[in-house]
């Protein structure tokens, strides 16, 4: 099924420039906002979608030039996503984010030197990130280099795996008692969830890579039972550590052949 867009001033030749590189989603543009769900909308700011249901200014767009992310990017240190992921003395593995969502995390590990294999299922959300690096390459953010998107489902790529780290986040529970951003409700009823972690967690242990990383909440139960080995603890999230292999240099370089692009 198609997607509605609407570009109320038809810029098409930046859009099909933009669109060329987010060919797995097909989508039908016209002028009127339509009265219902959700929509694509185009313009100088490049893709972002929003929902018939909430106020028209709002909308979700992922930005890794302006704003909180932009901030979050260049302020990163120590922070405890790095540290599972083994990034110290100069060590940056080469990460496959089997999760990728809005790219909030495999930014910031792509900014710090790490290779990253981004794979995102679901189209939308894929495409959104699309865009957002596509915006963050011409601002000539150069960590984007190290970024590869594919817009597929992980549990068909993990298997072929050899990077350094494969790295797990979940779609966390919808009712935890702060109340999710727009973001987050949009990416649960787009149907963002992961559904059989398990299955996801279990062929990450199988897969070529040295370690495994699970973000989870603070309290949250292992995922699928599953004990991990250590823990770096965060203020509201923590990472749960799956060690196969000591991590080397020698993980800082992607296996070949597995992305497209
Ligand atoms: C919590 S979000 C990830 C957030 C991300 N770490 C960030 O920093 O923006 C989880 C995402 O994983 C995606 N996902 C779940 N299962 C997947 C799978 N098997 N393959 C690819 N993506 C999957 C969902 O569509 C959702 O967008």
């Amino acid at each position: 099924m198609g997607w509605v867009g609407v570009d109320r001033h038809c810029q098409v030749v930046s859009r099909d420039t933009a669109m060329a590189q987010i060919h797995w989603l097909s989508v039908h543009w016209q002028v009127d906002v339509p009265a219902s769900g959700h929509y694509l909308w185009w313009d100088d700011q490049g893709l972002s979608l929003k929902s018939a249901a909430f106020d028209f200014r709002s909308g979700v767009r992922v930005d890794f030039v302006e704003g909180t992310q932009a901030r979050r990017i260049k302020a990163v240190t120590g922070e405890p996503l790095t540290r599972a992921m083994g990034c110290q003395k100069g060590l940056r593995p080469a990460i496959f984010d089997a999760t990728a969502g809005l790219g909030g995390d495999l930014s910031v590990l792509a900014n710090i030197g790490c290779a990253v294999c981004a794979v995102e299922r679901q189209p939308v959300v894929a495409a959104l990130l699309r865009d957002a690096l596509r915006r963050a390459e011409d601002s000539n953010a150069d960590w984007c280099e190290r970024v590869q998107l594919q817009c597929a489902d992980s549990l068909d790529l993990i298997s072929h795996v050899s990077h350094g780290v494969v790295y797990i986040d979940p779609m966390f529970p919808k009712d935890r008692k702060s109340a999710p951003s727009l973001s987050m409700q949009v990416l649960h009823s787009l149907g963002g969830t992961t559904e059989q972690p398990e299955r996801l967690i279990d062929a990450a242990l199988d897969s070529g890579a040295a370690r495994v990383v699970v973000k989870r909440p603070i309290k949250a139960d292992f995922l699928a039972g599953r004990v991990p080995s250590s823990q770096v603890m965060g203020k509201t999230v923590r990472f749960d550590l799956y060690p196969r292999r000591k991590l080397t240099d020698e993980d800082a370089y992607p296996h070949q052949g597995l992305i497209d692009g």
